[in-house]
């Protein structure tokens, strides 16, 4: 994992920014199979109760509500979360390093694309707190394929997210389970294909921060652009992003 010493601040702040857009910014927010694959491997049956950190506009959490006992939601932006009404039982705004529940709440906690802006291991800790023994965690997220394209892949990353604190391989977050004594854990990849011209559109980046992402798939290694089958076409730039799925048992 690599760090990159982001304010902490500076993630409400962008989120605040991005939150009218945030839903059109990615194929993946929305895309069915990658919410399913998420909800099954919570394995949350019809009286359990979920976590879903960093909710955001309550994609994920919308999966499980009315499938499962109760779905709480987890965020510190309120414009995000405002968006996550019906699609969840309770908000509750809070940073996820400090989870505010009692030890052993919930039967399930997912995250999808919340741990790049936190506290990894004080994140794992209280996930490994708040669930019951035998509770599921699921974490998934973006990272590279590995290390041939984890130099430009974390580039194109923290261009297009300034407020991104951490940089993922794809062992980074089982290793952080591990440490922190989850068991079972396995590890899926799942491939996204984004297109670059909406996955830059998302309302925080000026003209000129977008060009600068534009050079870099141009100027891009032959390694890199195999890895991620990039393309041209139409005036867009498709890249085959990898997300990593983690789900691991308390
Ligand atoms: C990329 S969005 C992901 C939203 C949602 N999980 C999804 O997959 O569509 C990241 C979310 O993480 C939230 N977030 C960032 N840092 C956080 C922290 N320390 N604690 C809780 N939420 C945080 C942001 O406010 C934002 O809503």
């Amino acid at each position: 994992m690599e760090s990159n010493g982001a304010a902490p601040d500076n993630v409400a702040i962008h989120f605040m920014k991005r939150a009218g857009r945030y839903n059109g910014s990615s194929a993946w927010v929305e895309d069915p199979a990658l919410i399913a694959k998420i909800r099954e491997a919570a394995s949350a049956g019809p009286e359990d109760t979920v976590l879903d950190i960093a909710v955001g506009t309550g994609k994920i959490s919308r999966a499980f509500l009315g499938r499962v006992g109760r779905v709480v939601g987890l965020d510190i932006c309120p414009d995000m979360v405002c968006q996550a009404r019906g699609c969840v039982d309770e908000i509750v705004l809070s940073p996820a390093e400090r989870l505010p529940f009692k030890d052993g709440e919930f039967d399930a906690c997912v995250c999808r694309q919340g741990l790049q802006f936190m506290e990894v291991d004080r994140v794992v800790a209280e996930v490994h707190r708040v669930l019951k023994p035998g509770g599921r965690a699921v974490f998934c997220h973006l990272t590279a394929y590995g290390p041939e394209d984890r130099e430009e892949t974390f580039l194109i990353q923290k261009l297009r997210n300034p407020a991104r604190k951490n940089f993922f391989l794809p062992q980074d977050i089982p290793e952080s389970l591990n440490r922190n004594a989850f068991t079972n854990i396995e590890v899926m990849e799942y491939i996204t294909r984004e297109s670059v011209n909406r996955w830059i559109d998302h309302g925080v980046l000026a003209e000129e921060d977008k060009e600068k992402i534009r050079e870099a798939y141009l100027k891009a290694s032959d390694v890199f652009k195999r890895i991620h089958d990039v393309q041209w076409k139409d005036g867009d730039i498709f890249d085959s992003m990898r997300m990593t799925l983690v789900r691991a048992v308390r």
